[in-house]
């Protein structure tokens, strides 16, 4: 039986996944809020839909990934939003990043119509979206997970059943932190060696064989040394799920005070940036005039 896909949102990393779809034979309606953006999918077969609405609309299963809780929010709840063309029976998929909340929120606006949710937010970068070898931390039910998995075997290598909703959320979350701390330690390291007149480049040769070396810093010392901040995974999104985690972490009474440092970090060089840069750029914290 085909299987008709919907597909909000063609983001860094939405759209390769999209692709992979497309790529794979399903029929796919997409919908961007900027529809120029869609050009080269429908090029390649994909077809437009005009609205949110209309990309559920024929869907068995939507996935939405989209930047924020705001841009959710938008496309399933706002002008012709997606929530109100979904059939029951058909299952929601949001690959976006946001607070766990929402994700129950939005499994139990889905719930209401007949429709079954699974978050399953990602990992592994715009590469591996391109490969298809995406990590997915999914919250829901196992039955609908299994429901999915087929297509999600085309856009990831691996998924995570983490529990109900709300818990793979909260997992991203913290992953997230923890990516944007070793980043900014790197930051923080490369600074006092480079301030004491030692190379860049020593630090990471040792780090290559020592205790300190982790994947996320194997693929950002590269950028953060050629200063070359084109954004993989922007660091205006980093700068959001810290703050998503925050949140969460104020609502459970858990202190983050590394994370609330870094924070204010992420914030002074989104401010100060001119434009998209990659998280890597947190370094420029650190740079002198
Ligand atoms: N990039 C990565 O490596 C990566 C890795 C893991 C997880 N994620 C997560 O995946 C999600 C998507 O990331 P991305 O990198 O694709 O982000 P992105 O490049 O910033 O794209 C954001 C997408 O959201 C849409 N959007 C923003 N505001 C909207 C609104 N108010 N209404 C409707 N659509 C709206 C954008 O539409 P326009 O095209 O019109 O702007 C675009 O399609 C985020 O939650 C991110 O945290 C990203």
């Amino acid at each position: 039986m085909t299987v008709n896909v919907g597909w909000i949102g063609l983001g860094l990393i939405g759209k390769p996944m999209a692709r992979r779809l497309v790529q794979a034979g399903y029929p796919v309606t997409v919908w961007n809020r900027t529809p120029a953006k869609a050009a080269d999918l429908i090029r390649e077969g994909a077809r437009l839909a005009a609205t949110p609405r209309e990309a559920a609309a024929p869907a068995d299963v939507l996935f939405t990934c989209v930047s924020d809780p705001p841009a959710v929010e938008a496309a399933l709840w706002g002008d012709d939003g997606a929530m109100a063309g979904l059939r029951a029976g058909s299952v929601l998929v949001d690959s976006s990043t946001v607070a766990p909340a929402l994700a129950r929120r939005e499994a139990a606006a889905a719930a209401a119509r007949g429709v079954e949710f699974l978050e399953a937010p990602v990992t592994g970068g715009t590469w591996g979206a391109e490969k298809g070898e995406l990590v997915f931390l999914v919250g829901g039910e196992a039955a609908t997970l299994e429901r999915v998995q087929p297509l999600l075997a085309h856009l990831g290598k691996k998924w995570f059943h983490l529990g109900p909703h709300g818990a793979g959320q909260t997992v991203k979350l913290a992953m997230n932190m923890l990516y944007a701390l070793e980043v900014q330690g790197l930051a923080e390291a490369l600074a006092l060696v480079t301030g004491s007149g030692v190379p860049a480049d020593k630090l990471l040769e040792v780090l290559a064989s020592s205790m300190g070396r982790a994947p996320v810093l194997d693929i950002k010392a590269p950028m953060m040394t050629s200063r070359n901040f084109a954004p993989s995974f922007p660091l205006r999104l980093m700068h959001k799920d810290l703050g998503l985690a925050l949140e969460l972490a104020n609502q459970l009474g858990i202190p983050l005070p590394a994370t609330a440092a870094a924070r204010e970090t992420y914030s002074a060089v989104k401010g100060a940036a001119q434009e998209d840069v990659d998280y890597a750029a947190v370094m420029n914290f650190w740079r002198r005039p």
